[in-house]
């Protein structure tokens, strides 16, 4: 009786153990997984437009606290002057944050990244974001992805890059930040230049 019990347990542990292996092996997968999203993010520059920014004395530099939220919705929406933005003298204006952009297109707003459920990407699927990159359509099936969203350039990275990026953003912190609305070019100034 005493032989048996002990042999259950010792398969006990063995099962448990290798489990435990497994999770390991998956766990140090997802961080490697997320290391090379955060390589490729930063290569990217998606910093430059998705992260609000601190100024410094040498310019706007990404807010670590509030990396890749979006275009600040706190932020009022100061359009440029009528007239400023004209293909024979400025054609795109930009915040100083670079997190918002006026142009032929009217205003877009850098959308927020982060996993927030509400605001962010945290209802997105993967297979959503590789095809929004691919096809350059909101959450892959809506209205064109408007300037200066590179998504041209960053659609022609691999699935596995793709999956990366989307796997390094969802392993952010959420941040609840409701960016703007697109303002069509009718309604911005100087609209349809
Ligand atoms: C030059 C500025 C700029 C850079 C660089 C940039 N983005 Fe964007 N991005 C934007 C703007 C502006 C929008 C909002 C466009 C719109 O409303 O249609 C946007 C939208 C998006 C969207 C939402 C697309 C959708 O389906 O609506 C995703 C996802 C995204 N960017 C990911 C990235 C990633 C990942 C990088 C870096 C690899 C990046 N962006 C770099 C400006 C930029």
């Amino acid at each position: 009786m005493k032989g048996k019990t002990t042999i259950v347990a010792a398969g006990l542990l063995c099962v448990l153990g290798a489990s435990g292996a497994f999770a390991q092996t998956k766990d140090s997968k997802m961080i490697a997984l997320i290391a090379r999203g955060k390589y490729l993010v930063n290569l990217g520059g998606c910093n430059h437009c998705h992260s609000p920014k601190v100024m410094t004395p040498k310019g706007p530099v990404p807010d670590e606290t509030r990396l890749l939220s979006g275009s600040p919705s706190a932020m009022p929406v100061a359009l440029p002057a009528e007239g400023t933005l004209t293909p024979d003298k400025w054609g795109v204006g930009t915040t100083m944050d670079l997190t918002a952009w006026a142009g032929p297109w009217g205003v877009s707003f850098a959308r927020n990244l982060t996993p927030d459920k509400e605001t962010g990407l945290g209802s997105w699927t993967e297979a959503m974001f590789v095809k929004a990159l691919r096809t350059g359509k909101d959450m892959g099936v809506g209205r064109p992805i408007l300037p200066p969203m590179p998504w041209e350039d960053i659609g022609q990275s691999t699935d596995a890059d793709l999956k990366a990026i989307f796997a390094y953003l969802q392993s952010l912190k959420p941040i609840k930040n409701a960016i703007h609305d697109p303002i069509p070019p009718a309604a911005a100034p100087g609209g349809g230049n």
